[in-house]
């Protein structure tokens, strides 16, 4: 049998999307999470706004998109998880299995991320609780720093939300692609978007829009550093959910004769703009209400439930708008654990429910770590800070652009040419030639020029 014949005949051991607007609802729902309304904001304000905002849209559409269609491209011909993909693929093209380590740092990075984002998601679910109980009414500034200091003072209260999201995802997970995977996106995706337009309406009239407006969009280059460019493309990756694996993964799932390249272009149109719609409702209110847009990964813990205070039955839009963000996180994380679990249950033949139990497991006991960071352990830093702000670098910034590029490199250099035509048949041989180039240059030059910028090398 022949490569072509092969990829033919492989199909996914797992079952297929069951329609082409299901695929991009749950790339979608990947993309889209923490990163964009937690994690957007926080680092556009800590590295000074508009020209951070800038670089990183250049990473999204010079670096991200080409990467993207890539990853798509290698999950479906691989049909399998990350990591065997990559290791049929590697034998198929090159006869070389090593490209399955590729695979390999992409999950690891997955397992890495899905422990503190979990944390993270943890306290949307605590701050929903707190909602609901009407404990966010009468709020000022200091109080709102209060409710945040004591709830990333407590293990405990952490390691209860902490609990209680991974064992969602983990339940989700273990139903499988229709019945657990899609059916989830379908019911949390749509009211995100209806919550944020709301929002934005309130930061419209009543935050200070145009000071928002101007801190976001317009760029001042001298706040720019080179660890500023490292983070927006770190940030890149990380929205896009690129370089972990997870796109491979679902694109494992998708029938043939889906177009990547439209698909693509849909969910990073999507992710950018709730990106930017997540900013635009939240510096209007950080300069309305005088904070400080460096508040961190407090940020919006910060701000939104004070904006929420100044709304008559403003508790049931903050007990909305917590619950629906908790919800963006668990349709990431079903992309974080799903490639292991897929991996567990090929590998070693356990049933999915096992499998996403033992690695769950796995990811709830290193969670802990980041939950010390808060607490016990905040006065142990190194390198980049505590134990946290280490995790979130070293898989944000380091292994997800640099599996990212292995990857693209792959589609774009290794695969033969007539099987990346045969995969992105569907559009003009100029589009075909275009994502190559961006491909096989732009965007690892891209990456490269950055990483060796942050190291100081250039
Ligand atoms: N893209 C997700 C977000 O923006 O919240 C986070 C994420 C999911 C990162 C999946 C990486 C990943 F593979």
């Amino acid at each position: 049998m022949d490569n072509h014949q092969d990829n033919q005949s492989r199909s996914s051991l797992h079952g297929q999307w069951s329609s082409r607007f299901t695929f991009i609802l749950a790339v979608t729902g990947s993309a889209i999470g923490l990163g964009n309304i937690w994690k957007f904001p926080y680092i556009a304000g800590e590295n000074g706004g508009g020209a951070f905002v800038l670089i990183y849209l250049i990473c999204i559409f010079v670096i991200g998109f080409p990467i993207m269609v890539s990853e798509i491209m290698l999950g479906r011909r691989g049909r399998r998880n990350p990591i065997t993909s990559m290791k049929i693929l590697g034998q198929e093209e090159q006869g070389n299995e090593a490209w399955k380590y590729v695979g390999l740092i992409g999950l690891m990075a997955g397992f890495i991320i899905l422990s503190y984002y979990s944390v993270i998601a943890g306290w949307t679910l605590h701050y929903f609780k707190l909602s609901i109980f009407g404990e966010l009414s009468n709020l000022n500034n200091d109080r709102a720093q209060s409710v945040f200091g004591e709830l990333t003072g407590s293990a405990v209260t952490q390691l209860i939300y902490h609990t209680i999201f991974m064992a969602i995802t983990i339940s989700i997970i273990a139903k499988g692609i229709k019945d657990g995977l899609e059916r989830a996106v379908k019911l949390m995706m749509p009211g995100l978007l209806f919550i944020l337009i709301i929002l934005l309406l309130y930061s419209i009239f009543q935050g200070d829009f145009m000071a928002g407006v101007n801190f976001l969009l317009k760029p001042d280059f001298s706040k720019i550093t080179s660890q500023s460019v490292l983070a927006a493309m770190g940030q890149a990756f990380f929205t896009l959910s690129l370089g972990m694996g997870c796109i491979v993964m679902y694109g494992a799932y998708l029938p043939k004769d889906e177009s990547i390249i439209g698909t693509t272009t849909a969910i990073i149109f999507c992710d950018t703009a709730i990106a930017l719609l997540a900013g635009l409702v939240i510096f209007p209110i950080v300069f309305q209400f005088g904070l400080k847009p460096t508040d961190g990964p407090g940020l919006i813990f910060l701000t939104l439930p004070l904006a929420f205070n100044e709304i008559a039955g403003g508790y049931v839009f903050a007990g909305l708008f917590f619950i629906l963000l908790a919800f963006a996180a668990i349709t990431s994380a079903l992309s974080l654990l799903e490639p292991s679990v897929a991996w567990m249950i090929e590998n070693k033949n356990y049933s999915r429910g096992k499998s996403a139990i033992i690695i769950g497991f796995s990811i709830w006991i290193l969670g802990f770590l980041s939950i010390f960071s808060f607490n016990i352990l905040s006065e142990f830093t190194f390198w980049k800070g505590t134990l946290f702000d280490n995790f979130d670098y070293l898989a944000s910034n380091i292994m997800l652009p640099l599996s990212g590029l292995l990857f693209t490199i792959f589609a774009s250099w290794v695969m033969r040419k007539d099987h990346s035509t045969e995969e992105l048949s569907d559009v003009s041989s100029s589009i075909y030639k275009l994502w190559r180039f961006s491909a096989r240059y732009i965007a690892p030059i891209g990456v490269i020029l950055v990483f060796l910028n942050a190291i100081g090398i250039i």
